[in-house]
């Protein structure tokens, strides 16, 4: 992207169709209209679409076919794992462990799973640069401890969290635990194959690695028994009903190929990038604090915090100006709060209310970083000289 069109730096929110995923589900738009259940030549069309993308999600993942459950997506996937666990193996306990700096897709269903009664759960903090140590996580886990979930990506500072140690430390505690993790933002980016991780269930969406809204899976190892959320005619093996979204799928699967081929080249190109994006921004703007700096983070992250400005007013300043980024998460009531990691991060709210995210992509040039870099630096200068009110 270059001149007056926009420079997209917001991936962890949603990423553009690849045009590769777009021809892939176009036929299931079109002429390819059948019901995968249904036993004519137009459902066994369908059908096989919908077996070959889950083939090419279950090689990503490095599990059988049988254990991939398509979902409308990561929230969906997140929401069948907690309370699919939480409903089914109420009998052996109600105690959940989670972390403070998961998505809202765990945290707001964990928290309604508590509220009901159905769980009673643990949050588990992390350090000032957004890691969670595995072995508070461990120290967490009861006799009763059902279900722990860690996310393997954070989605508003990229920190990668090291659920291999994480799942060694829960099952030395308790082998009975089972491990979820919310890979969401770590498909395409790191390896996730879930024996290395040694999870139970791990959630992924298809919008974050190129591929359409509205498609996700829940890895659900052989043998673990969950109620589904979406009762109706048993499709996935009885764990969540409903004619599947076959256009969608299909292009999840041509997503996960794609991402998965092109993983090892570009992981170090966006690294690059974003060293770039981080040292224009610092140099131009002396206090900016690189939040989660010394990490273990995704390569496509580059998040900042300006002291005393205020997210929503830089955000609206740089699109105007062409640059699309967030302040942390899409927000879908587009309320301004204080994000909940940069709180548990321990980040004081003068800073936590100007944070930046910017997220690169695959269609991400330098020239688009040189651009965003410049009119990041240029947003905060003249905000802070135009006299901002300053952050609560
Ligand atoms: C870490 C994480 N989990 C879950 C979700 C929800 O996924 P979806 O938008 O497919 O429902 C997101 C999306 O932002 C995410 O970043």
């Amino acid at each position: 992207m270059s001149g007056s069109e926009i420079v997209y730096l917001d991936n962890a929110a949603t990423t553009r169709l690849a045009p590769e995923v777009r021809d892939a589900m176009l036929p299931f738009l079109d002429s390819a209209f059948g019901n995968p259940s249904s036993m004519h030549s137009a459902g066994r069309e369908a059908r096989n679409a919908v077996d070959a993308a889950r083939d090419r999600v279950a090689a990503a993942l490095g599990c059988a076919h049988r254990e991939v459950v398509f979902t409308s997506g990561g929230s969906e996937a997140d929401n069948l794992a907690l309370r699919g666990i939480l409903e089914r193996q109420r009998e052996r306990g109600r105690h959940l462990v989670i972390t403070a700096i998961e998505h809202d897709a765990v945290l707001k269903t964990a928290e309604a799973l508590a509220e009901r009664g159905i769980a009673e759960v643990t949050v588990v903090g992390c350090d000032a640069r957004g890691c969670v140590d595995a072995a508070e996580v461990a120290d967490a886990v009861r006799d009763d401890t059902l279900l722990v979930s860690v996310m393997l990506a954070n989605n508003e500072v990229g920190t990668i969290q090291d659920v291999t140690a994480v799942a060694a430390g829960v099952r030395a505690r308790n082998p009975r635990t089972l491990l979820h993790s919310d890979a969401v933002q770590g498909l395409g980016k790191l390896p996730i194959a879930v024996g290395t991780l040694g999870v139970d269930l791990m959630t992924v969406t298809a919008h974050k690695v190129y591929g359409p809204k509205g498609a996700g899976a829940l890895f659900v190892r052989s043998g673990v028994a969950l109620d589904p959320q979406i009762t109706g005619g048993g499709h996935e093996r009885n764990r969540r009903s409903g004619t599947e979204n076959v256009a969608a799928i299909a292009g999840f699967g041509a997503a996960v190929d794609l991402v998965e081929r092109e993983r090892d080249a570009e992981m170090p190109r966006m690294a690059r990038l974003t060293e770039r994006l981080r040292s224009i921004v610092c140099s131009g703007i002396p206090d900016a604090v690189v939040t989660a700096d010394g990490a273990p983070r995704l390569p496509s992250f580059a998040t900042f915090a300006f002291p005393g400005l205020e997210t929503e007013v830089l955000v609206t300043l740089l699109d105007q100006q062409g640059v699309c980024v967030s302040g942390g998460s899409a927000c879908s009531s587009g309320a301004h709060m204080p994000s909940h990691v940069l709180v548990a991060m321990g980040l004081p709210p003068g800073l936590a209310g100007g944070a930046l995210r910017c997220t690169l992509g695959r269609d991400t040039s330098d020239a688009d970083v040189d651009r965003a870099g410049g009119a990041i630096v240029a947003a905060v200068r003249q905000l802070r000289s135009t006299g901002m009110p300053a952050a609560v």
